[in-house]
């Protein structure tokens, strides 16, 4: 139910614009309130009235109007909804909020709001497939805009293909999972994920075999139970989640860098696998074959982040979880790296190769904390996820 809540629809200038007076009722039918803006383009498909009409609520439309300035600024406008609402979501509109442009009232209130953004897109297939809308697409969710849909089917324009805008029940249902008041509302969570590459020189590095699923899938479950996360990623297999901040680096020092720079948080969940040791001097150009034999690597030991957040003195994260990757004597090894590094919980996981668990799609866990160890069936990394998510919740409760 979406009682009480209020939603600010921006109407973008698409043939899919009639679905959105759909969209109105259906909100108002759950007891939302809807406040409508209108582009100019927008206008061109459905009409101010019927928008009004069905909204029960004034059409904003022009970032210039006097009138509503005096009564609500195109500030306070962008700030008393729960949640910003693009339906539909143009081309045009996605590349304007890329770029931060405020050319409009509709890329204003995107640009001057700190509530969060749903989008639904709707354009030509050509259009969305094209490089730049998904360069901006990957953009906007970087910036943990919410997107649902575009669906595949036929188009206004003959052609077919993604591009037609989610249906109003798909948008209600999205809106509904994004107002969702879950139990980590309002609480800030730091989630590192995926391996780190560590340069040798220009065209080599070091890695490790971490897909970044067990990262990806910890940062979905605390944002659906409501929480606002940072998520810090170093060069994964797997997407990022929907709804979350990205923070993108390459090495364990970058990531060392974005970690502090993301701090205060309420809690801090370190899941990447990051690199032990970097090479002493990486090389600024391409190692070459010599006939002097092979190159010698020096290698330097990397800033243990997960041991930095847990022993900082001030803004220390109240709930501080560590992941231990281990091939033998799990508990043991896991039990002694959590006080060597002082974090609050150790997910403790089995990496031997016959596990199948790094890269792969379950997980074996024991959790380990001040109190003992907890051993986790082995289940889907999603579920163990959620079952991580739960127990955070439960302790910042
Ligand atoms: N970790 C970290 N920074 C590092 C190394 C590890 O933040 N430079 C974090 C990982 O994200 C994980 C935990 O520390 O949460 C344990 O990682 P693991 O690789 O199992 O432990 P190591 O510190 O590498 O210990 P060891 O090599 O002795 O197993």
């Amino acid at each position: 139910m979406l009682a009480g809540k209020h939603i600010l629809l921006i109407i973008g200038g698409g043939i899919a614009a009639f679905k959105s007076l759909d969209l109105i009722r259906r909100l108002r039918e759950r007891g939302a309130q809807v406040t409508p803006v209108l582009t100019r383009a927008g206008e061109e498909f459905v009409t101010p009235l019927s928008v009004s009409a069905l909204a029960g609520h004034k059409v904003f439309r022009d970032l210039f109007d006097l009138g509503d300035e005096a009564e609500m600024g195109h500030i306070q406008l962008s700030r008393v909804a729960d949640l910003l609402v693009v339906a539909p979501a143009t081309a045009d509109l996605m590349a304007k909020m890329t770029q931060g442009h405020a050319n409009d009232l509709a890329s204003t209130l995107l640009l001057a709001t700190d509530t969060p953004v749903l989008l639904a897109p709707a354009m030509n297939v050509r259009m969305w497939e094209h490089a730049a809308t998904q360069r901006n697409l990957t953009t906007l969710r970087g910036d943990g805009i919410a997107v649902v849909g575009p669906n595949e089917g036929d188009m206004a324009c003959g052609e077919f293909g993604p591009g037609r805008m989610a249906e109003p029940m798909e948008i209600v249902a999205a809106i509904e999972t994004r107002l969702a008041d879950g139990p980590l509302k309002g609480k800030r969570v730091l989630v590192t994920s995926g391996p780190t590459h560590e340069p040798i020189d220009p065209v080599r590095y070091i890695a490790n075999r971490s897909s970044g699923a067990q990262g990806t899938a910890v940062a979905r479950a605390l944002a659906a139970l409501g929480a606002k996360v940072i998520f810090i990623t170093g060069p994964a297999d797997v997407a990022p989640p929907d709804g979350v901040e990205v923070i993108k680096v390459q090495t364990a020092q970058e990531m060392l860098g974005a970690v502090m720079g993301a701090l205060p948080a309420d809690a801090g969940v370190f899941a990447a696998a990051v690199a032990d040791w970097r090479v002493a001097s990486a090389s600024d150009r391409k190692l070459k074959k010599t006939k002097d034999g092979l190159p010698a690597l020096e290698f330097t030991e990397n800033p243990d982040i997960l041991k930095t957040v847990s022993q900082l003195k001030t803004g220390r994260p109240a709930l501080v979880v560590g992941f231990a990757a281990e091939t033998d004597d799990v508990i043991e090894n896991a039990t002694a790296k959590r006080k060597r590094k002082g974090c609050d919980w150790i997910v403790a996981n089995d990496v031997s190769p016959n596990t199948g668990i790094m890269g792969g799609s379950e997980n074996d866990v024991t959790v380990i904390d001040a109190d003992g160890a907890e051993d986790w069936p082995r289940m889907g990394k999603e579920e163990v996820a959620r079952k991580i998510a739960a127990r955070i919740a439960q302790a910042l409760g």
